[in-house]
């Protein structure tokens, strides 16, 4: 894959950039506790609890997961957390212990900050700023102060990622015509691709790796997390309905969707030092 830079968007592309389509925060808060907030938790503890982040700024926070683990793992008394969601950012505002954040509803490449933060951290969002994934990273530079962190963990890419979206794919081939479905492996980055895109940035990559997790689930219950999850991301709210049935028939014999498949999960962790 080329890093994508500059590129002239597509309706859809710009859609996961500045369009909120996450309108199943309720949803997303049950099925993320299987993966993303596993993978939270990894990402908060990568940081040494030793050294003291003064000011935090989070990244797609969503209903509040990793900024949990960031409250449980890292001393601080500033997280500034962000994200493109109303949906979400009020299942994470109604959880007593994020209290003293300070939340932010607006897409990240919209955002003007007003200090200069001691970490970023992100889970599970960067992918959807693709592909503006070059002009992501500079802009979180320019927000760090010298010496400044990020934590970071986007969909990453292997072998086996790639046999199983093909396997997704040839499924959900043509179901979305009319909505510009688009795989989501061209979100995906291995670790050699995220290792040149940051060469270009004035980042020191101190470390990257991919962390493979694998879920036994019933096929509705992956309907539920693919769509709140945002795999749909030029839908609108009130079509939601007919196309989890619509899903579920795709990827079950029976139709009912109560027969297991295992899901696979792919996350690149990286630690970037400005
Ligand atoms: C898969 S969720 C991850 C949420 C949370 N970080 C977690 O660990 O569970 C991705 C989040 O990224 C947010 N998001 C997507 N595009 C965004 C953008 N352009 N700016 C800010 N947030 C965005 C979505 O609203 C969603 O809450």
């Amino acid at each position: 894959m080329n890093i994508p830079t500059n590129n002239p968007q597509t309706s859809l592309q710009s859609a996961g950039i500045h369009k909120d389509i996450w309108f199943s925060g309720n949803e997303y808060e049950h099925y993320s506790q299987f993966i993303q907030k596993k993978n939270a938790a990894v990402l908060a503890r990568l940081h040494k609890s030793s050294q003291r982040l003064n000011t935090i700024f989070e990244l797609g926070c969503g209903t509040g997961n990793l900024t949990e683990e960031i409250l449980l793992s890292c001393e601080t008394n500033h997280i500034d957390a962000l994200d493109i969601s109303n949906d979400m950012i009020s299942i994470a505002k109604s959880k007593s212990a994020l209290n003293s954040v300070k939340f932010f509803c607006t897409p990240f490449l919209d955002f003007i900050p007003t200090i200069k933060y001691s970490a970023i951290f992100s889970n599970a969002a960067f992918h959807w700023l693709y592909p503006m994934y070059l002009e992501s990273l500079i802009k979180m530079e320019s927000m760090l102060l010298d010496n400044g962190l990020v934590y970071i963990a986007t969909a990453g890419e292997n072998l086996n990622s790639l046999a199983f979206d093909a396997w997704i794919d040839e499924r959900l081939h043509n179901a979305f015509a009319s909505h510009e479905y688009q795989p989501f492996a061209s979100r995906r980055l291995d670790i050699a691709q995220f290792e040149s895109m940051v060469a270009s940035t004035p980042f020191i990559l101190q470390d990257a790796f991919i962390l493979e997790r694998w879920a036994k689930i019933k096929i509705s219950h992956y309907v539920e997390w693919f769509i709140s999850s945002g795999a749909l991301w030029n839908i609108n709210e009130h079509e939601v309905p007919e196309l989890k049935k619509f899903l579920i028939c795709r990827l079950s014999e029976s139709g009912d969707g109560q027969e297991y498949i295992s899901m696979g999960h792919w996350s690149l962790f990286a630690i970037l030092k400005k």
